[in-house]
């Protein structure tokens, strides 16, 4: 089996941010509205007022402060409260593509090597824009790329799922370089028209290169030269409605027409919160124990962003103390939950300090249910 390495990691962050209090004040406005639109309604018990949202909710229940988004303007606007995106033409690059692009030009900057010299592109996330031809294939083609390209979808766990994709590609010889890109445009699949879900997400795109140890560092590119041993992945699943999108091709097809709701993310978010802490916990104990690392030597745990009490409980489950902000590192009061982007952002910006033999784990998880986790050591 092949050594695999990471060798660069890539970030496209939107150039729009989004403030809690300016989500909360189009929400109000919102919500205002459709109440009084929907008074007698609501005075005949038909329908049910909407409560308005809530600032020190968000902060206190979430750990989220604010988001980056793909466009502003339509999902602030009280009468949309949904992005508004041009559709492209098929000449033109896809939205997710472009995204991918940008994200894959650090990545492939920091690892050294260029475009030509991948020979598989997967792509991870929790919503792809159409059903095909695979956006990773365009994103092969857009950096000439070599070998082959696919599509996959595990919602937020997807970025180690991919992962553990790539990893077995050159781990058996099938791939020598691989790029892992995470295309989240969450505020398409966000609903900004009710409180309970309004806060939680925000848009953003990694990309993660891994090579083959033999040929990491050949490529005569001025890399970092910083690079990251894979230990061993694992991952897990176990079905659960709790958290549900039902937007999909049948849709058309379907005797019943959805509610719009229904087609949009969804959770029962506490019932998701007290699945998973432990799952997740037991998870990465299980890996580290199956790869010989002991807990207390791993120095940091980029966990997936979508509640900071979440990431607190495992990491204190794990570590049997509270974990400091360095070993736990924090992205989503920036960010939001970026789904399966979160956990490789945490990785890509919070990595300084850790020493050439460290130890440290990436772990993904969501819905599902599903968990992955990659266990790495620093190697240069
Ligand atoms: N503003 C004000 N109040 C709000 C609110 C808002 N935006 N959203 C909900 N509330 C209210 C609820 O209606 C509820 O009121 P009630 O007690 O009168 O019924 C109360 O606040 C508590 O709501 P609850 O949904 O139980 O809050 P919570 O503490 O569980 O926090 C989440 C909600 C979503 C932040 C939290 O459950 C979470 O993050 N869970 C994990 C989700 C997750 O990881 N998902 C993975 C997806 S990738």
């Amino acid at each position: 089996m092949n050594e695999v390495l990471i060798t660069g990691t890539g970030l496209w962050t939107p150039e729009y941010g989004v403030t809690n209090a300016e989500l909360v004040e189009s929400l109000t406005r919102a919500v205002r509205k459709w109440n009084a639109d929907h008074a007698a309604e609501i005075e005949s018990g038909e329908l049910e007022e909407r409560d308005l949202p809530s600032e020190k909710f968000i902060v206190r229940a979430s750990g989220v402060g604010h988001r980056y988004v793909i466009e502003k303007e339509g999902l602030l606007d009280p009468d949309r409260l949904r992005p508004h995106l041009p559709t492209r033409s098929e000449d033109e690059l896809s939205i997710q593509a472009e995204i991918c692009v940008a994200a894959a030009e650090e990545a492939l900057a920091q690892a050294g090597i260029s475009g030509s010299e991948l020979d598989a592109v997967v792509v991870g996330a929790s919503n792809i824009q159409r059903a095909y031809p695979a956006i990773a294939i365009e994103v092969q083609d857009a950096l000439g790329a070599g070998g082959f390209a696919y599509d996959m979808n595990v919602a937020c766990s997807s970025a180690t799922f991919a992962l553990q994709n790539a990893i077995d590609a050159i781990k058996t010889g099938s791939a020598r370089r691989a790029l892992v890109l995470c295309p989240e445009l969450t505020s398409c699949h966000n609903n900004f028209e009710l409180r309970e879900f309004h806060f939680i997400f925000g848009d953003a795109c990694t990309a993660v290169v891994l090579e083959s140890a033999d040929v990491a560092g050949a490529a005569g590119g001025a890399g970092t030269g910083e690079s990251w041993s894979v230990l061993g992945t694992r991952l897990a699943t176990k079905f659960s409605n709790n958290i549900r999108n039902d937007f999909g091709f049948m849709n058309v097809a379907e005797d019943t027409p959805r509610h719009p709701h229904e087609l949009l993310f969804r959770q029962n978010g506490r019932q998701v919160f007290g699945d998973v802490c432990p799952m997740v916990a037991e998870h990465i104990a299980t890996h580290a124990a199956e790869v010989g690392v002991d807990l207390e030597d791993l120095k940091r745990f980029w966990l997936h962003q979508a509640n900071l009490g979440m990431n607190k409980t495992i990491a204190k489950t794990l570590l049997d103390r509270e974990p400091s902000p360095e070993e736990s590192p924090v992205i989503l009061d920036e960010y939001a939950n970026t789904s399966s982007a979160g956990s490789v952002i945490a990785f890509h910006k919070h990595r300084d300090g850790l020493e050439v033999g460290d130890q440290a784990v990436l772990c993904s998880f969501g819905a599902g249910y599903s968990v992955g986790s990659v266990l790495l050591r620093r190697r240069s």
